[in-house]
């Protein structure tokens, strides 16, 4: 386990490298002083090349988990006198629908299960139908299952309609294949403690300029996740507020580990540790939630077994080092999560497929004692 105390299987924050968590140790720094913004730039740049997102694209910064970058962009980029379609098929849709009724916005959701993709064809009959829904807010990866969403189709499907598409990449970007720059597609939202494998405290709008620039013209919702703002001063090199300074020094380590890995490379990793995962897995009688087809390589659900539960199972796997997810909202009774994004290799996933095996093996052998 080298310098690990613990294997995390939760779906963010992940597991770093010690150079990043080392990163964090920097002399104390003034954040208005040129040697933050520097740090500041070079992340904002990198973001974009390793997103290749080309001159078109920038990173926009937010101090504060995930949910500030969703909230900020999609709180910034829909006008008052617009509407938002939000793809609900899971807790992150569910918060989109959260966000634009705090804010007030003119919403519709497109709501499936939790298993099921969503369909392009209603995307397009819905914006056919209220011709005030400007935007599409999508999550491409949803954690609370491991569904991936067609982006690029529902993206295609809006451009043709003349409407802007935010994608919530929060638990994907730099994990599955997701080209930003597809026509449609304005704002996609993440973070730095997911698959970038930084520490969390940061997140991140990617954002079209022409888009971004188009907020001049609209009054902020909002005074801390103003996008527009938060874009005109960091391109100005300065910060409307401050900053995690230490967090965005151990981003960029994160990045730079990235550029070194490569991001195809790294969504390969993700892909071969999900393999041995399920491979393992099924060896052990666990069956996967998400019908196959619609299952990213992040993150699986798994049913759980007869006669074993959850909470007992998390334990026996964490007294080995090993630290699982619960499901979310009602699928915590019948499924746990299990995430292989961050550092891990295919021999921590063999690992933790021999860790359940050997926490099934105790538990079923403390039942047969009782
Ligand atoms: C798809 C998705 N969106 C948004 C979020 C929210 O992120 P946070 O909890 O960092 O605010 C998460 C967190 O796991 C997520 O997976």
């Amino acid at each position: 386990m080298s310098d690990r105390e613990w294997i995390l299987l939760n779906p963010g924050p992940a597991n770093t490298s010690r150079e990043v968590r080392e990163a964090l140790v920097t002399p104390d720094l003034c954040h208005r002083e040129p040697e933050f913004f520097e740090v500041m730039r070079d992340c904002r740049e990198r973001l974009v090349r390793l997103a290749e997102g080309g001159d078109g694209f920038a990173a926009v910064l937010f101090t504060g988990s995930g949910t500030a970058a969703v909230e900020a962009a999609v709180s910034s980029a829909v006008p008052a006198d617009g509407g938002l379609l939000i793809v609900d098929n899971g807790v992150y849709g569910d918060r989109l629908r959260r966000i634009a009724r705090a804010h007030g916005i003119h919403a519709h959701a497109l709501a499936y299960d939790a298993i099921t993709p969503a369909r392009p064809d209603d995307v397009r009959a819905a914006l056919r139908a209220d011709r005030r829904l400007s935007h599409v807010a999508v999550v491409h990866h949803e954690t609370t299952t491991g569904l991936l969403n067609p982006v690029a189709e529902i993206a295609r499907v809006a451009a043709a309609e003349g409407r802007r598409v935010l994608v919530d990449a929060m638990s994907s970007l730099f994990g599955e294949p997701l080209d930003i720059t597809q026509d449609g597609i304005d704002f996609v939202m993440a973070s730095a403690n997911k698959c970038l494998q930084g520490v969390p405290g940061i997140s991140f709008v990617l954002a079209r300029r022409q888009a971004l620039d188009a907020f001049r013209a609209t009054p902020a919702r909002s005074v801390y996740l103003d996008l527009g703002s938060h874009y005109t001063t960091q391109e100005q090199d300065n910060t409307p507020f401050t900053p995690a300074v230490q967090v965005l020094h151990a981003m960029r380590q994160a990045l730079r580990e990235l550029e070194k890995e490569g991001v195809g490379e790294r969504i390969a990793r993700y892909a071969e540790n999900a393999t041995v995962l399920r491979r393992g897995m099924a060896a052990l009688g666990f069956e996967i939630l998400v019908p196959d087809g619609a299952r990213s390589s992040i993150l699986t659900t798994f049913k759980l077994l007869p006669g074993i539960a959850y909470d007992p199972l998390h334990d026996a796997m964490k007294r080995r080092g090993y630290i699982i997810y619960a499901g979310q909202g009602d699928i915590r009774k019948y499924a746990f999560r299990v995430s292989n994004m961050g550092t891990l290799t295919r021999a921590d996933m063999q690992g933790v497929v021999e860790a359940f095996a050997a926490s099934l093996a105790e538990l079923r052998g403390a039942g047969a004692a009782r």
